[in-house]
């Protein structure tokens, strides 16, 4: 299971204390998400940034590209720092291309799917990928409300991987507190993007805590393994 607080929700004018903040609170992974004003209708922070906050905490920098161009920003993230790079399957052609280049620049490799897109589109590639994040809200800002109707994609991404013996992350990103988290972990989710949630709450810590206690709670194959 994984817990990645994302850096979207922290406070811009202290960037350095905000990392250094989720590097101390038991979290996972950082999640970054980069917008460019174009594939989504919002504009967040690019490879400066990235760099600047990496010597700040000790963990994986999960880099979402909310980008129409990812080519031309992935090997300026990995000179940032970034661990894994996603880009979405709504890029139709170029995502094989973009697959091959971010394993060919050493880094995971992740898929994002957003709530209108069918689940089928990411069929081709489960067998190329380290993850695959389901947008549980459509991209651009964060605080938003999560969409129920998501649920039943992550349930199907669940059910490939076991049929194909398949080991990818299940990653959801968007809306998700301490009841959405157990309801996406119920039907298979096991990596839990979520901002406002987290870094809304003074004690980082106690929360990411919290939230591993309550995905633990719902999640079907520890729960068997319980009985
Ligand atoms: C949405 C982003 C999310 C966002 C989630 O476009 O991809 O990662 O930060 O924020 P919350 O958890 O506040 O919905
Ligand atoms: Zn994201």
């Amino acid at each position: 299971m994984i817990i990645a607080p994302s850096f979207l929700a922290s406070d811009f004018s202290r960037c350095g204390d905000e990392a250094r903040r989720v590097g101390r609170s038991g979290a996972d992974w950082l999640h970054l998400d980069i917008m460019d004003g174009h594939f989504v209708p919002n504009i967040s922070f690019g490879p400066a940034v990235v760099k600047a906050i990496r010597p700040c905490a000790k963990i994986f920098f999960d880099v979402h590209l909310m980008c129409s161009k990812p080519e031309i920003l992935l090997e300026p993230f990995v000179a940032a720092g970034a661990d894994q790079l996603i880009i979405h399957v709504e890029l139709g052609d170029q995502v094989t291309p973009l697959l091959w280049k971010i394993k060919s620049l050493g880094k995971k490799v992740g898929l994002a799917i957003n709530p209108p897109t069918a689940i089928s589109e990411v069929q081709p590639y489960l067998d190329k990928i380290d993850t695959l994040l389901v947008m549980t809200v459509n991209p651009g800002f964060g605080g938003q409300q999560f969409i129920y109707e998501t649920l039943p994609k992550i349930q199907q991404v669940a059910e490939w991987r076991r049929e194909r013996k398949l080991r990818y992350h299940i990653e959801v990103d968007g809306g998700i507190n301490f009841q959405t988290a157990a309801e996406c972990a119920r039907v298979g989710a096991d990596t839990f993007v979520a901002g406002t949630s987290l870094f809304s709450q003074r004690n980082m810590k106690a929360a990411v805590k919290k939230m591993r206690e309550i995905v633990k709670a719902h999640d079907p194959a520890l729960a068997d393994l319980a009985v």
